[in-house]
């Protein structure tokens, strides 16, 4: 076939292609009771798996029971009071630490497939290091993987969500670069406690809110607020240690037992403001900003920290007087060591924004991550606010952000391992419920696309100690009754939908609970 002939009907395919889903557009458009039951028929895959996720201080409570230490939270919250909204403390949160077995009813009401839940690395070891095992700590995580597997609820740890040993703080914490083997001497204790009976384990819950968050600014513990300088340090640090604990569990504990071991991100759905080149590159710099410092080193095809960033961080420096990068680039054995040492990619999705360099402004501290990108975020008028001011529902934000996993690091299995909405409290919970619609249709929307996403966690089991926020804002599929000394958990409207979904693996949207009391399935 001559190549001019050949292009032709290359060509004709294309615009065939374009007419086609042109058509069904406005078919769908014209006759959109049709379309929409078709999307209401589609059904998650065979296997999918349905969860929910807490972190250790956030529910446990027993901040100083049977030999656990402080934390950097504990240490916050008694420390400086008026750090937290409320002057709230995660002493007794919910209190799981000895209600862990209605925890894991809760879950049987739900008829969830699995229970995504953290370590308290002060509660297992009191130093911080791993001199000393406290064995309480051990026997109380044992208890509560035991009760899961008698009910058939798969059980996934979460090493590290946020709770440094304050001892361990007081050596630096991550900016420390022997934090590296002290987080694979604590993963080595943990590998060797459960990983009979716990088949996944996740290294790091969103290392960006870790190091930016604790180090980079003021918004989480120890509020370092070493603006430009303590996330980077930080950044290299945490890849080093996850990497570290992944060799170990991949070397050590998967040929014994099998099971796998990843990593988790908090990523932000992030837009262009407008269609102009500047401001796709402005997504693509807010973007290694927020999370790609964290992945790229992981998943990235060559390893390491993103380009763009690095040499951005590095000008800058230069230009403020510093006599090197305040970004240190790791080593091109660091690089290999640390590329490919994840089994999944795990992600925390919750918002989005609008971005832009014409949106920058010079308000920002020198230095500081977001002035070394001179990328600004606005949020449009329209979009629900929730109960937290971070946190608004961007639409399709789920669909996008998982597309943006694919567009950079290719097909990877995909966990979602927490999603959520906050609200102030109260039963009745419609935005929440629409918003888990949504974002589950999103989730619908990516498997048609043919993303090999594997299991979702709906983020949270019940309301916790919201950091900052202490107990003003509220994420549970339970309301948990802070007034009352029993803690009493009761389901949202929520808590009914979502396992109405679970049981049909559909999402119908005009579901209504017909009850408000809850009950085990059979099987369950
Ligand atoms: C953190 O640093 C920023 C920028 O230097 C400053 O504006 C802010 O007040 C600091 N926060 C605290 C709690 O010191």
């Amino acid at each position: 076939m001559p190549i001019n002939m050949f292009r032709r009907l290359g060509g004709l395919a294309i615009l065939h292609g374009y007419i086609m889903k042109l058509l069904v557009l406005l078919l769908c458009s014209a006759v959109a009771v049709t379309c929409g039951k078709v999307r209401q028929g589609r059904k998650f895959p065979d296997g999918f798996v349905f969860g929910v996720a807490t972190a250790s201080y956030q529910i446990e409570g027993a901040w100083d029971e049977d030999g656990k230490s402080e934390n950097i939270w504990d240490y916050l919250v008694h420390n400086n009071p008026d750090a937290i909204v409320d002057r709230s403390t995660g002493d007794v949160a919910c209190d799981s630490y000895h209600k862990y077995k209605r925890d894991v009813e809760m879950m049987r009401e739900l008829g969830i497939d699995s229970y995504r839940f953290s370590l308290s690395w002060s509660r297992i070891l009191p130093s911080g290091f791993a001199n000393h095992v406290n064995e309480a700590g051990v026997q109380f995580y044992n208890n509560l993987i035991d009760e899961l597997l008698k009910y058939n609820i798969d059980p996934i740890i979460t090493l590290y969500h946020w709770d440094l040993p304050q001892k361990l703080q007081e050596l630096g914490g991550w900016l420390n670069p022997l934090v590296v083997d002290w987080f694979e001497d604590y993963a080595r204790v943990v590998y060797e406690s459960f990983s009979d009976r716990v088949k996944s384990f996740i290294t790091i819950n969103e290392p960006g809110q870790v190091c930016y968050d604790g180090y980079g600014t003021d918004i989480k513990a120890p509020l370092l607020n070493a603006t430009g300088i303590g996330e980077y340090i930080c950044a290299r640090h945490i890849a080093l240690a996850h990497a570290k604990a992944y060799h170990l569990y991949n070397n050590v504990y998967k040929p014994k037992y099998g099971g796998v071991c990843g990593y988790t991100f908090a990523m932000d759905s992030v837009a262009p403001l407008t269609d102009s080149e500047e401001d796709k590159y402005a997504v693509e710099l807010m973007t290694q900003h927020q999370w790609a410092i964290y992945s790229d080193p992981v998943f990235s095809k060559d390893g390491g920290f993103p380009k763009e960033l690095l040499e951005l961080v590095a000008k800058k420096s230069a230009a403020q007087g510093f006599p090197r990068s305040r970004l240190i680039d790791f080593t091109e054995e660091e690089k290999a060591y640390i590329r490919g040492t994840s089994d999944f990619y795990g992600v925390n999705h919750y918002t989005g924004s609008l971005v832009s360099s014409s949106l920058y402004t010079s308000q920002y501290a020198v230095p500081s991550s977001l002035d070394d990108i001179e990328v600004g975020q606005m949020i449009p008028d329209d979009w629900l606010q929730s109960a937290s001011a971070w946190f608004q529902k961007m639409p399709d934000s789920m669909y996008i952000t998982l597309k943006l996993i694919q567009k950079r690091y290719g097909d990877l299995p995909i966990y979602i391992t927490e999603n959520g909405w906050s609200s102030y409290g109260g039963i009745d919970d419609d935005d929440r419920v629409d918003y888990y619609r949504s974002a589950l249709e999103g989730v619908l929307d990516a498997l048609d696309d043919g993303l090999n996403i594997k299991g979702y966690y709906a983020w949270s089991l019940m309301d916790n100690f919201e950091w900052l926020a202490g107990y003003t804002e509220r994420f549970g599929l339970y309301q948990v009754d802070y007034d009352d000394p029993e803690l009493t958990r009761t389901p949202r409207k929520s808590a009914f939908v979502y396992k109405h979904i679970i049981k049909t693996r559909m999402i119908d949207p005009d579901y209504e609970p017909e009850t408000n009391v809850m009950t085990i399935d059979e099987g369950h």
